[in-house]
């Protein structure tokens, strides 16, 4: 049913053979009770306290879950604690100062090491500039900074005066930033002068601007200096030098502000179906317990490892596992600010090695990138260090985990592959590596005290090898509260679809298709709506249409995803041309201008496709779904409903050799 429609480009086709847990890591693996998924069972909701008891709370709560006003779910919610407090603050009074809290590995070698005594001193100081440039408790703060310190201090800086925080993807657009800031009517920004790219100085500054230019409030703009007289810069009025203001206000200290557990704790923008950007709220209390929770469970991070998940902190991924989970734990977290294959392509590994990394976290994108690269080069390396791998961001298939499990893991470390999204908040499927079976291709049950279902179009179970929809059908901590732009809209897209309101019944809608086996193991197939997750990165295809359906000269625009080796799924666009103009490279240079410039460089289309017309249904609509179809070399389905038929053998022909 579902597969018909040919949903999820990267799916497996079968699960490779099963992995037992290496005994050398079930020995001391945080979590290894097999009985866990059944206490979680019959103790719930009160088994999520497990995960609030690993944070430090200023007034206890008493209730685990408030339902009464389902979809809005409330978790801990008569409790107060302080994000950086947990972050920070309770590792200092428990003796651990000097501990690492953070390892930054810059561009070009350069390496900063933050005890967890450093980290504080710098996060207070940047509070009370925050506080100084008139930032109060609730005000949203824009952060546009690429993977330097700097980020995750003013994340922690935010949280400890109770001002979300709302990170913007460092190579978003400016037009992406302006419409983040606008919808979060955000009056502070946070961003540098610029960062390398490779062997290049990019201007981050010169974005920052322009986005200023398209918006009506006023902000107040704090610039860290990144590049120094690689990239000179000017600050004008309402704008700060950030080593300046640490400068003046060196030593300062802010008390933590106690925040409510369901008070906002930051907001982060995804891809929705429509054009218009997703605000996703994520709270305090049940945010931060579910992050540490998973990191603990899932990542088996213990305070003396040196854990690196190798992701942007720009999207939630860098949030959850790179700044609050790890954080909040006391261990020692790797910040890297530069790509795998630069200097060279053994680059991770060498880091890895240098630093004894323990557990190492990244997407199935770089997964088969190294495997691509071949096993000459994390030989290179001693990675016995390593204890536990993990994936996240999209589908892995059989053959890159096997390799990943080899060549990196040696065999002895288990692999995660980790579901969840922007709106869980952290991990929500996932085997527990002290105890289950790993099948590669799968990426295991929900976790304990979760509810994952695989359903049809009724919203019925499907039986095990079938497909359909991934729904939850409980409520958990890490979940997004609302969306930034209204509660109807958080309603509309996640929860509509597959509940039933009148019987109480909530059903949370991924967006995802999945199947289960026997064993209840489940392997997500891929997105069933308009977004597309290229590189591990989700856009929305309807905003990549907009972007291109804006340049003079286009008529219309269909924008699909077309599977790539590298990076799972590619952008690919065909477009049809008012009379006069047609396919003269002008027009195709401005539609990839375009992209770049309304979301970023990370939408850039591999494939543009000239064509006459669009299929479409009688009644007008585009074929997406067939033009997805012939973008990926599948067989084609019924055609007759088309309007003109005939336009499909002529695309097959012009995209076959591209
Ligand atoms: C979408 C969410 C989770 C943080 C990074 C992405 C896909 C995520 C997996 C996985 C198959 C996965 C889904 C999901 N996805 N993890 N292990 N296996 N697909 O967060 O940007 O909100 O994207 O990423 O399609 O819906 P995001």
């Amino acid at each position: 049913m579902v597969d018909r429609n040919g949903w999820g480009r990267d799916r497996p086709v079968l699960t490779g053979s099963p992995h037992s847990p290496p005994s050398s890591f079930v020995e001391q693996a945080n979590v290894t009770d097999p009985g866990i998924y059944e206490t979680f069972e019959e103790q719930w909701p009160e088994c999520w306290e497990r995960a609030a008891d690993l944070l430090s709370w200023d007034r206890p709560y008493e209730t685990v879950l408030e339902d009464d006003d389902a979809p809005f779910y409330r978790w801990f919610s008569d409790g107060s604690l302080n994000a950086s407090a947990n972050c920070l603050d309770r590792h200092l009074e428990a003796g651990r100062k000097t501990h690492t809290a953070i390892r930054w590995e810059g561009k070009h070698g350069e390496r900063e090491t933050y005890t967890y005594r450093d980290l504080y001193v710098a996060v207070n100081e940047f509070a009370a500039a925050l506080r100084d440039l008139g930032v109060e408790e609730d005000d949203v703060v824009t952060i546009y900074l690429p993977m330097i310190p700097e980020l995750p201090i003013a994340m922690l800086a935010c949280a400890r005066i109770g001002a979300p925080h709302s990170v913007v993807f460092a190579g978003l657009s400016a037009d992406a930033l302006a419409t983040r800031m606008d919808a979060a009517d955000s009056e502070f920004l946070l961003t540098c002068d610029g960062y390398y790219r490779r062997g290049d100085a990019f201007n981050q500054k010169s974005k920052a601007d322009n986005a200023q230019l398209k918006l009506d409030q006023d902000v107040r703009t704090v610039v860290v200096d990144r590049l120094g007289d690689d990239l000179p810069h000017v600050l004008g009025d309402d704008e700060h030098d950030y080593h300046d203001l640490l400068e003046t206000f060196g030593g300062e200290t802010v008390d933590p502000v106690p925040r409510d557990a369901e008070d906002m704790l930051f907001l982060m923008y995804t891809s929705g179906t429509t054009g218009e950007p997703k605000g996703v709220v994520h709270t305090t209390g049940g945010y931060l317990a579910h992050a540490a929770w998973t990191t603990h469970a899932v990542l088996d991070v213990k305070p003396e490892d040196t854990y690196w998940c190798a992701a942007d902190i720009g999207w939630i991924t860098g949030h959850s596992y790179i700044v609050y989970g790890p954080l909040a734990l006391g261990t020692t977290t790797v910040m890297y600010e530069g790509t795998p294959d630069y200097p060279d392509r053994d680059r991770l590994w060498e880091i890895v090695d240098r630093n004894a990394v323990d557990i190492f976290y990244t997407a199935p994108t770089a997964v088969r990138a190294f495997m691509k690269w071949g096993a000459k080069y994390p030989e290179r390396h001693d990675l016995s260090s390593l204890r536990l791998l993990g994936t996240v961001g999209e589908p892995i298939s059989p053959r890159p985990w096997q390799w990943y499990y080899e060549h990196i893991g040696d065999e002895r470390c288990p692999v995660v592959d980790t579901w969840w999204q922007t709106e869980t908040g952290a991990v929500t499927i996932s085997t527990l590596p002290g105890i289950d079976e790993m099948k590669p291709g799968a990426a295991g049950p929900g976790l304990p005290g979760t509810d994952a279902r695989i359903v049809d179009d009724d919203g019925i179970e499907v039986d095990p090898g079938e497909s359909g929809y991934l729904t939850l059908a409980r409520p958990w901590p890490g979940m997004a509260r609302t969306l930034y732009d209204g509660d109807e809209r958080f309603r509309t897209e996640y929860w509509d679809r597959f509940s039933d309101p009148d019987d109480d019944e909530w059903r949370y809608f991924s967006g995802d298709a999945a199947r289960v086996d026997e064993d209840g193991y489940i392997t997500v197939l891929g997105r069933v709506d308009d977004v597309i997750n290229v590189a591990g990165r989700r856009l929305s295809t309807t905003e990549i249409e907009s972007a291109v359906t804006d340049v003079g000269g286009v008529a219309e625009a269909a924008v699909v995803g077309r599977s790539s080796e590298t990076n799972g799924t590619d952008v690919c666009v065909y477009v049809s041309t008012e009379s006069g103009y047609d396919d003269d490279g002008a027009v195709r240079e401005a539609i990839v201008d375009s992209i770049e410039a309304s979301i970023g460089a990370i939408a850039r289309p591999t494939t543009v496709l000239f064509t006459p017309e669009l299929p479409k249904t009688r009644s007008g609509k585009i074929m997406r779904r067939l033009l997805e179809d012939v973008a990926n070399g599948e067989e084609l389905g019924d055609t007759s409903a088309l309007r003109n038929p005939e336009i499909i053998g002529e695309i097959q022909a012009e995209i076959h050799d591209r």
